[in-house]
């Protein structure tokens, strides 16, 4: 009561794409009474075999569902073994006072007064704990624990498939140890035929995303797939690679030709880990830190570095969890800055790094959308072909009708797709390139 299961839950069920269902509410609506008067009329008793029922129910008919349960449904035991059974339960933490001053006002039954409500705190902590899958404080709690994606977690696996210098700075060990230097197919099948763990097994993948997607990929073939968990060890990886259950490997006709759908059961970051990042290596994550920023309409690149990669994994969680396998065109806003990206990258040749290359594609998205740049994004135009460029964007995006397909942005926050005028882009395109 009072720790804010309603607001949460309606914000957590709209990030990734699931209906809301608040129980109280359905009570209440079912049986045309408010709570009070159930509890008048039927006693908490008989209140709490209705709600039983009701909880019962959903849990059954409604999935999947975020679902608020009521403060006290899981005082019934066949409610908590229904829990354990078939939903991640999260356990909103909230302080005692805290909770006392939201409820104290309204008209529920059981916080007419502070003593009584602060023995009934304590009472059902004992039940709450048994219940929780995971505790929360935030919105973004929810989401990532949704994913599986844990901040502190305690690594598990099998076999270890590592980026050899994640491994040399940071050591681990997790069973038999692979390491990997690319994300090509001979690595692959390398790693198909070394790889001793059975069916049953748990890959453990260790390192920036080259790392991540290879190993994901040999997780997802191997005996037609085992389990996996990713512990990123660039920013890359934390905010963006490691999340999402894309795996992949390079072919020499492109990046990510061939690879498949498989998320991991878990994703354990430790910022910690970035400590020996290279400067390089940690402008490529910003770039992504930035979009996602643009995307989530907030300067995420401001925060403190573990509130950063907080936000911009439970960003890309949620709308990966909206759209897991791309089919819905949710997922298509994460390419915000990406199809001019790209095009500058292909016609470098490869040397214009991702990152710099992104941080050029989100100011030509922006400019394209008619929004003012933030300081961070302060780049310069490189010196790549024009005509390249110009060759390779319209490659990428298969230019339908003589339109080209872009992410733009209404608003910061506001991400939209939209078809734009080539001229257009041809002149965003143009302003990002040097001589
Ligand atoms: N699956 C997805 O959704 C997704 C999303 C974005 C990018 N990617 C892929 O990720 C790859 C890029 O990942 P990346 O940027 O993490 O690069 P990376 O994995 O190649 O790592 C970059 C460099 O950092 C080193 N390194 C790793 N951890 C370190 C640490 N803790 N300290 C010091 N050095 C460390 C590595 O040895 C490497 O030299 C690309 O192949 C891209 O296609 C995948
Ligand atoms: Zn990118």
């Amino acid at each position: 009561m009072g720790a804010g299961k309603t607001t949460i839950g309606a914000l957590a069920a709209a990030q990734i794409g699931r209906r809301f269902i608040d129980l109280d509410r359905e009570i209440e609506r079912s049986l045309r009474r408010t709570i009070p008067e159930v509890f008048q009329e039927e006693g908490e008793a008989g209140f709490r075999v209705i709600e039983a029922e009701r909880t019962l129910e959903t849990l059954w008919r409604e999935r999947p569902a975020v679902i608020s349960l009521g403060g006290g449904a899981v005082e019934t035991p066949a409610v908590r073994k229904a829990l354990r059974e078939h939903a991640l339960t999260v356990l909103l933490e909230v302080e005692v006072d805290e909770a006392w001053e939201r409820v104290r006002a309204s008209a529920r039954p059981l916080a007419e007064d502070a003593e009584q409500f602060r023995a009934l705190y304590e009472r059902r902590q004992v039940l709450y704990d048994e219940a929780a899958d995971v505790r929360a404080r935030d919105v973004d709690d929810v989401v990532l624990a949704a994913l599986g994606i844990e901040f502190g977690g305690q690594p598990e696996g099998d076999a270890l498939i590592a980026d050899p210098r994640a491994l040399e700075l940071h050591p681990i060990q997790l069973g038999e140890t692979y390491t990997v230097e690319a994300k090509t197919f001979a690595e692959a099948a390398r790693l198909w035929r070394e790889l001793e763990i059975g069916r049953d097994g748990t890959v453990a993948a260790y390192g920036g995303g080259t790392t991540t997607d290879i190993a994901g990929f040999v997780a997802a073939t191997y005996m037609r797939g085992v389990r996996w968990i990713a512990i990123p060890t660039t920013l890359v990886g934390q905010v963006d690679a490691a999340i999402g259950g894309k795996t992949a490997v390079d072919l020499p006709e492109g990046k990510n030709l061939v690879g498949a759908f498989h998320f991991p059961d878990r994703v354990l970051i430790d910022p910690a880990l970035l400590a020996t990042l290279p400067e390089a290596e940690r402008r490529n994550g910003m770039s992504e830190v930035v979009k996602t920023g643009l995307l989530a309409g907030r300067r995420l690149w401001e925060l403190p570095q573990e509130e950063t990669i907080r936000a911009c994994a439970a960003f890309k969680a949620g709308v990966c969890m909206a759209d897991p396998f791309e089919q819905k065109g949710r997922r298509e806003i994460l390419n915000l800055g990406h199809t001019f990206g790209h095009a500058l990258e292909a016609a470098s040749e490869y040397r214009l790094g991702h990152g710099e290359a992104v941080a050029l594609g989100l100011t030509a998205a922006l400019r394209v959308s008619g929004l003012e740049i933030p300081d961070v994004l302060e780049v310069e135009p490189v010196r790549v072909d024009r005509e390249r460029a110009w060759a390779a964007l319209q490659r990428d995006k298969k230019a339908r009708k003589g339109k080209i397909r872009l992410v733009l942005l209404e608003d910061l926050g506001k991400p939209v797709v939209r078809e734009a005028e080539p001229k257009e882009v041809r002149a965003a395109l143009d302003e990002l390139i040097a001589g």
